[in-house]
């Protein structure tokens, strides 16, 4: 008798355990490192807000800014781990990775404009380059846009000989090492996080960005001078730990995917306008001059760089070089 009682306590145990399971949320970590109030981190925190609603609680997503989980490389690392379930890094991070195809966004001026970025990154080639995460347990699920790059250092760049021997940081890419040195500047990788204090102690000189990430991480304040060249693109693979994703039940993870698809949407949207209204206020600031560059020196900077297209087909192959410039139209 006693031994069925305990038996009945067990089993009412651990039914009881299963519901308590089943009414537990299941937490998304979603980690990046910019700031809240940027493209990537304000579409973040609209992913959350429509998953949290669009599966009624049964998803709970926390959203980590600003590195404060994990920095750039760990980042990856960590997805790959399941110790966080979602990402956003740049195009230009998924080298490291073994995904070096990404690198082909930061070809300078492949893209005009975001109307030619959209034809690739809503396309089919965006779609097959998101493919090649799956055979290293990433599934890429959308691009969300940031925006073209200016250039910042503590003296004007104007001309291409003004880069001759300045430390410039940039992100982990290749490609973004062969423009930099194109200009006869010296490439310093680093984290993004580590960037404003790198620039203010003089550990590198300039650096490029989007100004929505100039601004928010106050860059603009440790740099005298930013050339408005709007010279190559910057933007993000949303990506998630393929493990976790595939083990979602078929409705959760539609309920996500339609999430993603309406937070992407609101990214695209947004993307333009935060970048306009971060160089408004970067010029407001008065901390740094903002120098626009005349037609010639539009010509000049392209004509050194343009010949970065032709050096980066080994590192991410001209084929897809080639359909991203028929995609593009450019060709
Ligand atoms: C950078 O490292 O400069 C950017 O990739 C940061 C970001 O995520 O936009």
């Amino acid at each position: 008798m006693k031994a069925f009682l305990s038996l009945t306590t067990a089993v009412v145990l651990s039914i009881a355990s299963l519901a308590t399971y089943a009414a537990d949320p299941i937490t998304i970590k979603f980690s990046h490192v910019v700031a809240p109030d940027t493209p990537k981190g304000k579409a973040a925190e609209k992913f959350k807000q429509l998953a949290e609603e669009k599966t009624k609680g049964a998803v709970k997503v926390e959203v980590h800014p600003n590195s404060t989980l994990y920095k750039d490389k760990e980042e990856m690392e960590a997805l790959q781990m399941g110790a966080v379930h979602m990402l956003a890094p740049s195009l230009a991070k998924f080298g490291p990775l073994g995904v070096k195809e990404f690198e082909v966004f930061d070809i300078p001026y492949i893209f005009d404009g975001y109307e030619a970025l959209h034809k690739v990154t809503q396309g089919e080639v965006g779609k097959s380059l998101l493919a090649k995460l799956e055979a290293k347990g990433v599934k890429g699920l959308a691009y969300w846009d940031n925006g073209f790059k200016v250039m910042s250092a503590n003296k004007p760049l104007k001309t291409v000989d003004d880069f001759k021997g300045l430390k410039m940081r940039i992100q982990s890419s290749k490609v973004l090492e062969a423009q930099m040195r194109a200009l006869g500047a010296n490439p310093q990788v680093m984290a993004f996080s580590e960037v404003y204090q790198a620039l203010q102690t003089g550990v590198v000189d300039g650096t490029e960005n989007p100004p929505s990430n100039l601004y928010t991480q106050k860059m603009h304040e440790v740099q005298k001078y930013v050339t408005n060249s709007n010279h190559g693109y910057l933007g993000y693979a949303v990506i998630a730990n393929k493990a976790f994703w595939d083990g979602l039940t078929p409705e959760v993870r539609g309920q996500l995917e339609e999430a993603m698809k309406e937070a992407t949407d609101y990214a695209n949207q947004i993307a333009k306008e935060e970048n306009d209204k971060a160089l408004e206020e970067v010029k407001k600031s008065g901390k740094s001059e903002i120098i626009e560059l005349s037609d010639d020196e539009k010509k000049a900077w392209k004509e050194k760089l343009l010949p970065v297209q032709k050096d980066s087909a080994g590192r991410v192959g001209q084929d897809l070089i080639d359909s991203i410039n028929k995609a593009t139209g450019t060709n």
